[in-house]
């Protein structure tokens, strides 16, 4: 939680004492803070955890696995550079088992005495013609996407309160949440994506009394191992997502870093409900 030394920053804090106590690079600082991301073993979940522990956060990675792949813990590592001030832990825990989410979260939480930031990244895509859509590939895409990103607000939230944080709850949409991808059979997955954005929204509005923030974020396409089975079954789609936006490209995962530190961190305190979109442009036209 930000002391009231912490807020004596800006011009006020020049004009009235005379310097500052943080500059503007500072309030992005996550030292001693503690976050969770679910779907943290890879993707965009580790590449926002690396952001935080870089920025010197104790980040539990949250993912199906029992035990983290070797990728993670390589990053986990990251011996050559030194460039972790904070941590990354392995925690493994479905999203869409209510009791487990929160029990795992709490328990986090209690272990550190604290808990300020939640990212919910696990998700799943499943592709399929909107006539010959199955019912339990629906409920497959809503399991994860929607109850799981709830359950895991819920857990971070309660756990927040317990702990009197002014925490940040982050919420994984996608540009599809907000317009139709262009040639793409994704019904259950878009849908999934706007209940999310709604979801933010809404969680932001009834935590906002205790100085708790949600916000969705919205990114475009980006190279992960989501987009790869696409890309795979069918390479010419590389050159079309890249068309449908004005920078002409796919975006790398490390380009979600910024926006994700930003939501997450004191930079971002007049910052809730919102839905970020960061997806090259590709809404823009
Ligand atoms: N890659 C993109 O282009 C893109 C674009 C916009 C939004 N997103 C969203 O960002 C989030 C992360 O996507 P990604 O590209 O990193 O995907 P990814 O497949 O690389 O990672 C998703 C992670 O979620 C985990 N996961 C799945 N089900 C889970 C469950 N029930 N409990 C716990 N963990 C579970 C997976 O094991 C995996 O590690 C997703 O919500 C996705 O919809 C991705």
């Amino acid at each position: 939680m930000s002391t009231s030394n912490e807020n004596n920053f800006g011009v006020s804090s020049i004009l009235e004492r005379g310097t500052v106590n943080r500059t503007s690079v500072e309030l992005l600082t996550l030292k001693d803070r503690v976050a969770v991301v679910t779907g943290g073993q890879g993707g965009l979940g580790l590449e926002m955890a690396l952001a935080y522990a870089q920025a010197g956060a104790a980040v539990y990675c949250i993912d199906l696995a029992a035990q983290p792949n070797e990728h993670f813990k390589h990053v986990q590592k990251e011996k050559a550079g030194q460039s972790l001030k904070g941590r990354l832990e392995y925690v493994s825990c479905d999203v869409t088992k209510q009791d487990n989410i929160w029990t795992t979260v709490g328990q986090i939480a209690d272990k550190e005495g604290r808990l300020d930031i939640c990212v919910a990244s696990a998700g799943v895509l499943k592709g399929a013609d909107v006539l010959e859509y199955s019912a339990a590939d629906f409920q497959k895409v809503m399991d994860v996407n929607v109850n799981g990103a709830l359950f895991a607000a819920q857990a971070a939230g309660r756990a927040m309160v317990k702990h009197n944080a002014r925490g940040s709850i982050i919420l994984l949409a996608d540009m599809a949440g907000n317009i139709a991808n262009k040639g793409m059979h994704t019904t259950a997955f878009n849908a999934s994506k706007a209940a999310v954005i709604q979801m933010a929204r809404s969680i932001a509005s009834e935590l906002g009394s205790k100085g708790i923030r949600c916000n969705a974020l919205s990114p475009g396409y980006v190279y992960t191992e989501m987009t790869k089975e696409f890309l795979r079954d069918n390479p010419s789609l590389e050159k079309e997502w890249r068309s449908q936006n004005p920078l002409n490209r796919i975006a790398k995962a490390q380009e979600l870093q910024g926006i994700a530190l930003f939501l997450a961190s004191d930079a971002s305190s007049f910052c809730t409900g919102s839905n970020m979109l960061v997806d090259g442009g590709d809404t823009a036209w």
